[in-house]
């Protein structure tokens, strides 16, 4: 393909985005981060696509940004040109993304799996915000996004001490969905995006999108937004589908309209 940083391939209809920098435990540098953004978003506009999957090797899944490309930014260049400002974009995709973290998820690689919808971490993942070890903080959500899946005590501990957390620690902690054995993570990962890809596709955009409005809004107005689309999805073929196969005791199958 024409990636030089990331593996991208499909199976049926999930879309897979592994990490692959394995010099560098696939630390997160420019090209990196073009290519990642780049691929979500085809998969994203892939009508044949129902759910991603991202993950990095068996040692890491990154190890944050990549120290060696950014040392000797300047503030001047890194405001006007909004550096990391890609990154955002992971957070629009409407489709369902798993994380599948084995290893290093530090900095930047913590806060990429934590712009991901369901986080399945193996038995070795490691998690932690060490950008003050470096002098600087987090830089695409770290602070913002582990408070709200942590809560605020052990957010500021880890970011202000930088000290890594283990996948039993962030299971406890509500940051990752679940744990498994690292040889069955992939599988595993595979396993909840293709049931993820086999619901109706305008179902799970909405589902996500709502679940999202919990972070973003007070609850009365969640509520509200949840209502309308709950509303919405009873003009979809999907809905009918759904029920009737429901009351016909057999397997929905969805046309995704
Ligand atoms: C550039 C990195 C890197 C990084 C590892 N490497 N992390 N290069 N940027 N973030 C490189 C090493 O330099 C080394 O290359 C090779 O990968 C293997 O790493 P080692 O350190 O030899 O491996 P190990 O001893 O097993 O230690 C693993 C580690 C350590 C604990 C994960 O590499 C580490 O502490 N890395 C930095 C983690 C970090 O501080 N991340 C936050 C970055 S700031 P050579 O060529 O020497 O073999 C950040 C800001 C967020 O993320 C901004 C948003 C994107």
């Amino acid at each position: 393909t024409e990636y030089e940083t990331i593996l991208v391939d499909r199976k049926g209809r999930v879309g897979i985005i592994t990490l692959n920098r394995p010099k560098a435990l696939n630390a997160l540098n420019t090209e990196l981060m073009t290519e990642v953004v780049a691929a979500a978003k085809a998969f994203d506009r892939d009508p044949e696509i129902g759910c991603l999957v991202v993950t990095g090797s068996e040692k890491a899944f990154a190890a944050g940004a990549d120290i060696k490309e950014m040392q000797e930014n300047a503030f001047p260049e890194v405001y006007l040109d909004d550096w990391l400002a890609p990154w955002d974009e992971l957070s629009r995709l409407r489709k369902p993304v798993v994380a599948a973290v084995a290893g290093y998820a530090l900095g930047g690689g913590c806060e990429l799996a934590m712009l991901c919808d369901i986080l399945i971490a193996a038995d070795t993942a490691k998690f932690g915000q060490p950008e003050i070890k470096l002098g600087v903080i987090p830089g695409i959500g770290g602070s913002q996004r582990l408070t709200r899946a942590v809560g605020k005590a052990k957010a500021m501990e880890l970011c202000l001490t930088g000290r890594m957390m283990g996948a039993e620690e962030a299971e406890r902690a509500g940051l990752v969905s679940r744990i498994v054995p690292a040889d069955e993570l992939l599988a595993e990962a595979m396993a909840t995006a293709e049931t993820v890809a086999a619901m109706s596709a305008p179902a799970a955009v909405m589902m996500k999108e709502s679940v999202n409005r919990a972070f973003e809004t007070t609850l009365a107005e969640g509520v509200r937004f949840e209502r309308r689309l709950f509303h919405a999805a009873f003009a979809t073929a999907d809905q009918k589908e759904g029920m009737a196969a429901f009351a016909e005791k057999r397997p929905a199958e969805f046309t995704n309209r």
